[in-house]
């Protein structure tokens, strides 16, 4: 009996000793084992957590749609075209992502996007309401024509005559947006070769987001990282439509600049659809972690990180800029916001200049008519935020407001999770006078807004608890251990230092030592 406790003394001093080496060792290397425990998490590979909230997403989505109706359209171009807002249209969002390949050699995936929208009784007007816009047909065929030869351009006048297309179309909004409504000058195109179309597939019905609905062909296809090999994020874009470059610019603007460390694809807003006369959607691609409706950012973004992401359907990547920083239920965020700078034709910020593909001649505005089969398509912030002012000043009924159109993330800078994003943006249609096409001999050269969206996620409470207690676990883990690790060596002590010196203690430790080689034969065995 005396001699069993040096014996049992000994196992726990050795043991608190071995524990204590091993709370000293993660304390120092704290960051990294947290690191690869959230990689681990975050990594898409097939039965993961994060690829299952992924796959099919949980979190409800919603857009919001927001229609210009132009009231006084019977009095242009004397008068001033006078916008009012209608909407929010909502609708939610029912998200998958199909034909799922692995690509295990290089660590891709790739990817279809399958989505649907149901409208909810929740928006304010209603499907049947009659709104006045433009006449996107009549102004997509003109501005194809812009470079045509006399006789061409007055042909085109005559049958845009013939075909009866006014300045405006009146149509429910269901039309206007999912259903599509039916247009002779779209049966026209049909006939047409694909050269006079900008290579536009025909469609039956014109509609802002028209097939957009269960359709897998608008997102394209998509490759991204799967963040299993080491160093590599997941979710960031390899190839986008079979391409690792943009084929709509040229230069730098071409490179593939979604490719960089720094570039995760995110929220992806839609605009136009990829042809100059088909619909238009607002789109979320995320990659969800613990499901929140976060994708994959970067971690331990400051204050004078810039995050960039690749919209697939501006064609191109937009740069976001701290903005502020603030608080979210106990969870510090930092804001990245759309900079004046960043949507930019180049007046203020030169990198944009190969965006242009043309005269530059706005700011604040994306020309993405090269992706867009040559529409007249240009896209800006809600309301022509942050854009010329001579943009807004052409038309009456805009107010903008950097609190309701901007576009934004808030993200929790240590683990790089969204917690609150808005994303946001107006499609606008250029119009210019031409001389030979009756219709169109009078306008004023402007960019007539159209419709705007949001789609705005709000991380819900407990993904805001989870992720306090990881941030609380990332912080106070190497203390924790540091400590444990000190406990765990006053014990050794106290347990080396009291153990009582009688004769019968020695035979005691031979046991342990006798013991041990028994073992490893034992597990030895055990492993054959
Ligand atoms: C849109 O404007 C037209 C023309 O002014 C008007 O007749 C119509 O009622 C408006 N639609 C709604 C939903 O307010
Ligand atoms: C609903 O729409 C009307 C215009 O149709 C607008 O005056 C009103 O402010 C909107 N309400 C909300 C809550 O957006
Ligand atoms: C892709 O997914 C869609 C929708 O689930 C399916 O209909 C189609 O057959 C799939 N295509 C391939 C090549 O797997
Ligand atoms: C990864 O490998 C697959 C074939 O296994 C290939 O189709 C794909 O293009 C590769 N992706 C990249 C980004 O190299
Ligand atoms: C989209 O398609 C679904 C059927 O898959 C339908 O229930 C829904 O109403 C459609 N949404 C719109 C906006 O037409
Ligand atoms: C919309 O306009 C059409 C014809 O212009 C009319 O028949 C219909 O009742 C209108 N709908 C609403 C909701 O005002
Ligand atoms: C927009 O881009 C198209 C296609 O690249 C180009 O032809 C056109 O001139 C540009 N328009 C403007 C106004 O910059």
């Amino acid at each position: 009996m005396r001699g069993r406790t040096p014996r049992w003394r000994c196992v726990f001093a050795v043991v608190c000793a071995l524990l204590a080496a091993a709370g000293i060792a993660i304390s120092l290397t704290w960051g990294r084992v947290f690191d690869s425990v959230v990689a681990r998490q975050v990594a898409l590979v097939p039965g993961s957590r994060s690829f299952r909230e992924w796959e099919a997403p949980s979190v409800p989505l919603f857009m919001d749609v927001y229609l210009f109706n132009w009231t006084n359209s019977e009095n242009f171009p004397q008068e001033k075209p006078h916008l009012v807002q209608l909407g929010p249209y909502r609708f939610k969002e029912h998200r998958q992502h199909v034909n799922v390949t692995w690509h295990v050699n290089n660590g891709s995936m790739a990817y279809r996007t399958l989505r649907s929208w149901h409208f909810q009784p929740s928006s304010n007007g209603s499907l049947d309401d009659n709104v006045t816009m433009l006449n996107i047909i009549a102004a997509s065929a003109i501005y194809r024509a812009r470079d045509w030869g006399f006789l061409e351009q007055k042909m085109l006048s005559m049958s845009l005559a013939m075909f009866g297309q006014h300045m405006v179309v009146s149509k429910p909004a269901r039309e206007l947006l999912f259903e599509g409504y039916e247009d002779a000058l779209l049966d026209v195109a049909k006939t047409l070769p694909a050269s006079a179309t900008g290579g536009a597939p025909p469609v039956d019905r014109f509609g802002l987001f028209y097939e957009r609905n269960n359709s897998i062909t608008t997102d394209g296809y998509m490759e991204v990282s799967t963040g299993v090999d080491s160093g590599t994020l997941p979710g960031q874009v390899l190839r986008w439509n079979y391409e690792d470059y943009l084929p709509y610019y040229t230069g730098e603007c071409a490179k593939n600049r979604y490719d960089s460390r720094f570039l995760r694809e995110m929220f992806l807003y839609a605009t136009l659809r990829r042809s100059s006369i088909k619909g238009w959607n607002g789109k979320t691609r995320t990659y969800l972690l613990k499901g929140s409706a976060g994708e994959f950012l970067p971690r331990d973004l400051t204050e004078r990180s810039a995050v960039t992401v690749f919209v697939p359907d501006l064609c191109r990547s937009i740069q976001l800029t701290h903005k502020l920083s603030g608080e979210l239920g106990g969870l510090p965020y930092h804001r990245y916001s759309v900079a004046p700078e960043s949507f930019d034709n180049s007046t203020s910020s030169h990198h944009n200049t190969c965006f242009c593909n043309g005269d530059c001649s706005w700011g604040g505005v994306m020309n993405v008519s090269a992706c867009r089969y040559g529409s007249p398509s240009f896209i800006s912030l809600p309301h022509f935020l942050h854009a010329d002012p001579a943009l807004a000043a052409a038309v009456s009924g805009l107010q903008p407001d950097e609190d309701k159109h901007s576009f934004y993330f808030s993200v929790e800078p240590n683990l790089g999770v969204p917690l609150e994003v808005a994303a946001r943006f107006q499609l606008n249609v250029l119009i210019e006078p031409n001389p030979n096409i009756a219709l169109y001999e009078k306008v004023p050269k402007m960019l007539f807004p159209i419709f705007w969206v949001e789609q705005s996620v709000q991380t819900e409470a407990s993904i805001i608890e989870e992720l306090v207690y990881a941030r609380t676990i990332l912080e106070w883990g190497a203390t924790v251990c540091a400590c444990t690790a000190l406990l765990l060596l006053v014990l050794v002590a106290l347990a080396t230092c009291c153990v009582p010196r009688h004769k019968y203690a020695r035979p005691a430790d031979g046991a342990i030592i006798s013991e041990k080689p028994k073992d490893e034969a034992e597990i030895k065995l055990n492993n054959l």
